[in-house]
């Protein structure tokens, strides 16, 4: 017990400064100093008593950070006064601190994708609203809706609405309150004009498995519900779509109880899902994907099947993005083992590109908060392609080699002036 909370003490020093500033002044996200942050380290009567209880096994991070009355907890939780305020003196994004809107609200938007709205040059962040007082008995909280925050820099976040809303009535609509609405995705078709996003649809026990799908004519909708469906007559449950450069979108998502991940394109106006379909990753039970393009590769981070705690991420690559995936391994760089080992105590939801810096990324993940889920904090964090010249190896053996992606851990960092240009 002792021990690994020493182990994360040590996480929270200054370790891996060198091949931490090494790769992000070769990608240009600017690194700061390391802080010093202060632990709540108390022996208090239950903590003792705790430990004593758990002699028989070592206490892991997971269950520090599962435990609600941790001595840990506002370690893994910082409180509202370290909060994010980029309208009031903030600078730094910290990953798992409370990030707040610009009207000091702290943003809702779980789960969450970005679109780049092209037309007007604008970030929007849709993501699980999640602010209900209700939830750990059932493990869920009550559908709200769709959050969708705006941002020119990916730091200031105006909110938006609720774009997408619960339906309050209606108990066999897919939105009624009692069922699941989670990883929302919008994209712009250029056929039709209209924002698309689709979202897993459940009921509370997870048994429906389908994807929904709703059309706006503006990125802040209000978008219209048009239905759910088992893509591929098949189950369905975390997913995420991406957008290739040719304009053809496709629907990624767990399938056979979270066995494997299926592929395959949408239609033209991205309303439905072609019959072409791959399955991928088959018996890696993999949920959280994150797919992204560099130089014509494509790569994906997952996550491994553990509800709402924090497991292994793995990072995939393939030439084509129909298939053959395959693993490379564990992105995250820095921290302890332990906490690399659980993903910095996050989950993979998205990546974004940053379009004035090739090969530079900014990791999107959930630390969720299973039981206070409204109160699940963001950790961003900068992801790389390639080794820090960006060259593929040349000494591959004729196995192919897949340049390294990684997450480097941050207490806090930001991204350069001027990355947009
Ligand atoms: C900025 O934050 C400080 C401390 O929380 C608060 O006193 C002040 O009113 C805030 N200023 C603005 C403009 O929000
Ligand atoms: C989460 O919900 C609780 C209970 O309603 C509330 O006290 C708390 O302020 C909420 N937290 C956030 C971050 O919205
Ligand atoms: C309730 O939702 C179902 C399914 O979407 C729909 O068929 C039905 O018309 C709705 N009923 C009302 C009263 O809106
Ligand atoms: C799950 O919930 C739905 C209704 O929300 C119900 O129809 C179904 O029977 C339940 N399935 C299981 C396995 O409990």
């Amino acid at each position: 017990m002792v021990l690994s909370l020493v182990g994360f003490l040590l996480m929270l020093q200054p370790y891996f400064v060198a091949s931490r500033t090494n790769a992000v002044s070769h990608r240009s996200l600017s690194p700061v100093a390391e802080e010093n942050m202060q632990l709540p380290f108390h022996r208090t009567k239950r903590f003792l008593q705790a430990a004593k209880r758990r002699q028989k096994r070592p206490a892991t991070l997971i269950d520090e950070f599962l435990d609600q009355n941790s001595p840990l907890h506002l370690v893994f939780f910082p409180d509202a006064t370290t909060a994010i305020d980029p309208v009031n003196g903030s600078d730094y994004y910290r990953p798992g601190n409370i990030w707040l809107d610009t009207e000091a609200n702290p943003i809702q938007a779980h789960g969450g994708g970005i679109l780049y709205d092209e037309i007007s040059g604008t970030y929007y962040w849709y993501g699980e609203y999640r602010d209900v007082p209700k939830g750990w008995a059932t493990g869920r909280v009550d559908v709200i809706g769709v959050g969708c925050y705006s941002s020119k820099d990916l730091w200031t976040w105006k909110n938006e609405g609720i774009v997408l809303a619960a339906d309050l009535e209606n108990q066999t609509h897919d939105l009624y309150i009692s069922n699941v609405l989670e990883r929302p995705r919008v994209i712009y078709n250029e056929i039709t004009g209209m924002y698309v996003m689709w979202m897993h649809i459940d009921t509370g026990n997870y048994s429906k498995a389908a994807v929904g799908i709703a059309i706006g004519d503006s990125p802040t909708g209000p978008f219209e519900y048009l239905r759910s469906l088992r893509p591929h007559g098949r189950d369905s449950r975390d997913m995420t779509v991406f957008k290739d450069d040719d304009g053809v979108a496709y629907l990624i998502y767990s399938s056979q109880s979270n066995n494997e991940l299926h592929i395959g394109p949408l239609t033209d106006d991205y309303l439905d899902v072609q019959v072409d379909m791959q399955r991928i990753l088959v018996g890696q039970h993999r949920e959280a994907p994150a797919v992204f393009k560099y130089q014509g590769t494509y790569y994906m981070i997952t996550s491994a099947c553990t509800g709402w705690a924090p497991n292994e991420a793995l990072a995939h690559a393939a030439e084509s993005i129909m298939g053959p995936w395959e693993t490379i391994g564990d992105p995250c760089i820095g921290g302890t083992i332990m906490f690399r080992l659980a993903a910095f105590l996050s989950q993979s939801t998205f990546v974004i590109p940053l379009p004035g810096t090739p090969g530079s990324y900014v990791f999107m993940a959930d630390r969720w908060n299973p039981a206070q889920l409204n109160d699940s904090r963001y950790v961003w964090l900068p992801l790389t392609v390639g080794d820090p010249d960006g060259r593929r190896s040349e000494f591959d053996f004729g196995f192919p080699s897949w340049p390294r992606v990684s997450i480097y851990w941050h207490q806090k960092w930001r991204l350069p002036l001027g990355w947009r240009s």
